[in-house]
């Protein structure tokens, strides 16, 4: 059934038909767009737009359709033109002429737009919940490695010794904002657009307000002509989900060179991984890599509603349709992720030795040599030099630091030559980074159960 045409002679083109339509991917919103029919239906009601019988009729209609779709999600197997038409047809089926009368004045502009924010706003949902597990998990196993040493890197080379506890962190409190970001997206999708009907309001009287609060959403749309044009909201969710995304890719880029057989960090959870059609040995980080892929996946996504709505005349155009596959992308995507994400981090091995081992090198303990011969006296430049000028003798001489540092101190700086021990000592470094969001394993602990304390904030 088409909702229009009563101007036409005609059918429309064949090929023209299928490239017009959105049902094979609207049809998504067939529950948000049931519930903002019968929140509509309701306030016809209340300003007697439709008698109290004709709304207990068309509510009880649209109720079976939308248990239907859930029984039997076959029965969305229709030619209908969108999901609004399909929802208008089935209604029709069910009552004949009255079904008309739930899109009395609504316009399918302001319906699109109203079904897309409903389910941001329960997309928006999941997912946070998705990154508050995966935060938890993180912390967990964060908690579990808050004493365990393993080289910090900056430019892939190892800089200083950090805990696992506190590479953890760094992880979680990224999702911490990217949950934070999810719910400020969710506060501009819910906003309720009903009522504008195709750009310039509506003409009856219904109460916008009331429907509003029925709908769940927090305030109503100011102006018409905005509110069937806006996408901002859908933009600014795929830019949550990008960022998100952006995360996750970064977690997992870690988790993949560390845990390769040369660093040995980690062990992945093998259900985690696929083998090699060729080479016997394998075990391939891949549902890693297809997180980290997937990222650029999102970005498209994101960059694809930017294009679409730049250069657009204000009001409604055909152009708007092509908004939902991006946002249905971005959300499945990244929900997806986050689900694999939280699997791997939980079955995440940590290789104690080899972490400590790698961070033992008496190099990653230049920059706390340093700042200990400054706190004993020695300018800051100075102390910095003379630190490297030992590490290069100790490379050019095969001898340790400790031996080459342990010699040239003991004349120009004896205090620090007699801690040598302790300031060479991965652990103790560690321990010294006690400050506020340091590596110290108190502080450690301290961060990752902020960053619960956060997600589990509503
Ligand atoms: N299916 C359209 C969309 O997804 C909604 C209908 C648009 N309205 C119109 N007058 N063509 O945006």
């Amino acid at each position: 059934m088409r909702l229009w045409g009563g101007n036409y002679s005609g059918d429309p083109d064949r090929d023209f038909w299928e490239f017009n339509r959105s049902f094979p991917f609207d049809r998504r919103l067939v529950t948000e767009e049931i519930a903002a029919s019968r929140a509509w239906v309701r306030a016809l009601a209340r300003c007697q737009a439709v008698t109290a019988d004709e709304a207990d009729r068309l509510d009880g209609a649209l109720e079976r359709l939308a248990q239907q779709v859930q029984a039997d999600p076959a029965c969305l197997d229709l030619d209908a033109e969108d999901v609004h038409s399909f929802v208008e047809t089935r209604l029709t089926e069910a009552l004949g002429h009255l079904a008309g009368q739930a899109h009395l004045g609504r316009s399918r502009n302001e319906q699109a737009v109203t079904a897309l924010r409903l389910w941001i706003r329960g997309a928006a949902d999941r997912l946070r919940e998705g990154v508050a597990r995966l935060v938890e998990a993180l912390a967990e196993q964060g908690r579990a490695g808050a004493e365990a040493v393993m080289p910090g890197y900056t430019h892939t080379r190892a800089a200083e010794p950090i805990t696992f506890g506190h590479l953890a962190a760094a992880h979680a409190w990224a999702l911490v904002r990217d949950h934070e970001r999810l719910a400020d997206a969710r506060r501009r999708a819910n906003v309720l657009p009903l009522g504008s009907g195709a750009l310039a309001g509506t003409a009856l009287p219904i109460d916008r307000e009331a429907l509003g609060r029925d709908l769940g959403f927090d305030s109503v749309s100011p102006n018409a002509l905005d509110a069937v044009m806006d996408r901002d909201f859908a933009a600014e969710f795929v830019f949550a989900c990008a960022q998100l995304q952006t995360h996750l890719a970064r977690l997992a880029e870690d988790l993949i060179w560390l845990s390769g057989p040369e660093y040995g960090f980690f062990e992945l959870p093998e259900s985690f991984t696929t083998g090699s059609s060729l080479m016997p040995q394998k075990k391939n980080p891949d549902a890693l890599e297809l997180v980290r892929g997937k990222a650029a996946r999102v970005d498209g996504d994101l960059v694809r509603l930017l294009a679409l709505m730049k250069g657009l005349p204000a009001g409604y155009q055909k152009d708007l349709q092509e908004d939902k596959e991006a946002v249905f992308d971005a959300a499945d995507a990244a929900s997806a992720s986050v689900v694999v994400m939280t699997g791997v981090v939980a079955g995440l091995g940590l290789n104690r030795e080899a972490m400590r081992r790698a961070a033992g090198r008496e190099e990653l303990m230049a920059a706390g040599l340093a700042v200990a011969l400054a706190r004993d006296g020695m300018p800051f430049r100075q102390a910095h030099a003379l630190v490297g000028s030992l590490v290069a003798e100790a490379r050019q001489t095969g001898a340790s630091l400790r031996e080459v540092a342990g010699r040239a101190l003991a004349v120009q700086s004896p205090g620090v030559a007699a801690r040598l021990d302790s300031v060479l000592d991965a652990e103790q470094a560690v321990r010294a980074k006690a400050a506020r969001g340091g590596t110290a394993p108190d502080a450690v602990r301290e961060s990752l159960a902020g960053a619960v304390e956060r997600v589990r904030r509503r």
